[in-house]
């Protein structure tokens, strides 16, 4: 108690008045990322974990047995790959850029669209999407699972009350499982558990900056994003500014409203920097040049370099360490 007492005071002591109002500011609208993004229908276990990280390396259930997850999310470039937009089995281009998966699973829904519910979800239809792994059926991915030898021990393990666990239920539970552990909190944490020091003075402008300009009103949350669904291109079209020569329609195509058209998830900030390209269609390379499309075409203002060199400092305070349980690679099953 004396301890926690001590170091409230040092660290009052240390900060302004104006260090801890923007504390205080930045507390309404932002939250620490947890440890975990749990979920009621997918508990938390060791061997699942263990294995849905195995599951993300392997290839084998693709059509053409080369594609994995981390072919398109590799996790030592913090979960995504670089792309305008990615590709799938047989080189086949996505319609869209791949975001990470780091810290993904804290969102309302999966992908630039929101048509996909969870995690879980998300990673059961990777499987039969043509773009992604393409493969033929469910059924055809049970039975490559199942003639990997090694993996009968591992499904056992993770899903000990089951019978028959290797199915792609179970797949994408594991995948979902190890998602939900990719958290990784960054010096921005630091500051909102009260180290206001823990920020630079320029990165504290931008923080101040991204709040009143108007960003935090829809990058908000423990992420930064992934809260709402919002118009890219409030003010003007997106594409006057992103140069993209196909447009999308974004949420329109799936729910056919007329008020959905080019509505995309918000999407979170956490490790921005480290994923360019930017936007559904990874049209803009800059994260600077990011910034200031959104101040346009979102909140109708035309920031100053120093309002964007401020914004940028912020955004990068939000890339994590990837911690050695994130990165290592596991080593997939054998055959036989
Ligand atoms: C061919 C490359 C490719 C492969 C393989 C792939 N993904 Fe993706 N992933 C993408 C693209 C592209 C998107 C965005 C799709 C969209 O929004 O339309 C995406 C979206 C996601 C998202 C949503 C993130 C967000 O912020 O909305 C998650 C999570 C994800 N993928 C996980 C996985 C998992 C798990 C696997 C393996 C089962 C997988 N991906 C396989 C390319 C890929
Ligand atoms: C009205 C809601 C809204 C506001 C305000 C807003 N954004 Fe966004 N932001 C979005 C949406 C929606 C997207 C996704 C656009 C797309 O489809 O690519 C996005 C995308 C981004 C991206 C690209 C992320 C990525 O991974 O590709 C960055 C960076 C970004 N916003 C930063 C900002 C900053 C900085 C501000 C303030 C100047 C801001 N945003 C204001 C809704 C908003």
């Amino acid at each position: 108690m004396k301890k926690i007492l001590f170091s409230t005071l040092v660290l009052f002591s240390l900060s302004t008045a104006s260090d801890v109002q923007l504390l205080n500011e930045a507390r309404n609208y932002f939250q620490p990322l947890p440890e975990v993004f749990p979920s009621d229908e997918n508990p938390l276990t060791e061997e699942k974990i263990k294995l849905g990280k195995i599951l993300f390396y392997e290839p084998r259930v693709s059509i053409d047995g080369a594609t994995s997850c981390s072919k398109c999310h590799p996790i030592e470039l913090y979960g995504a790959d670089g792309l305008r937009k990615a590709q799938g089995n047989n080189g086949k281009i996505n319609p869209r850029n791949a975001p990470t998966v780091l810290n993904a699973a804290g969102q309302i829904t999966q992908h630039w669209r929101g048509d996909r519910k969870d995690v879980e979800d998300q990673a059961k239809r990777a499987l039969l999407g043509k773009g992604s792994f393409g493969a033929p059926s469910y059924k055809w991915v049970e039975n490559k699972l199942k003639s990997i030898k090694g993996y009968k021990e591992l499904f056992k393990k993770a899903f000990p009350d089951e019978k028959d666990p290797i199915t792609v239920d179970n797949f994408a539970k594991a995948i979902g499982a190890w998602e939900r552990t990719l958290s990784t909190p960054s010096r921005f944490d630091k500051f909102l558990n009260g180290h206001v020091n823990a920020l630079t003075k320029k990165e504290k402008r931008g923080l101040k900056k991204f709040i009143e300009i108007g960003c935090a009103s829809c990058h908000n949350g423990s992420l930064l994003g992934g809260t709402m669904y919002q118009k890219f291109g409030i003010y003007e079209p997106y594409w006057k500014y992103t140069k993209s020569k196909k447009t999308d329609e974004g949420r329109y195509n799936i729910t056919k409203k007329e008020e959905d058209k080019y509505v995309f998830k918000v999407p979170p900030l956490r490790n921005v920097a480290m994923t360019a390209p930017y936007f559904h269609d990874g049209s803009v390379d800059s994260l600077k040049d990011a910034i200031w499309i959104m101040a346009k075409v979102e909140l109708n203002k035309d920031l100053s370099p120093q309002d964007i060199d401020d914004i940028y400092a912020f955004l990068k305070s939000l890339t994590g360490k990837l911690s050695k349980d994130i990165k290592t690679v596991p080593i997939l099953p054998p055959l036989n």
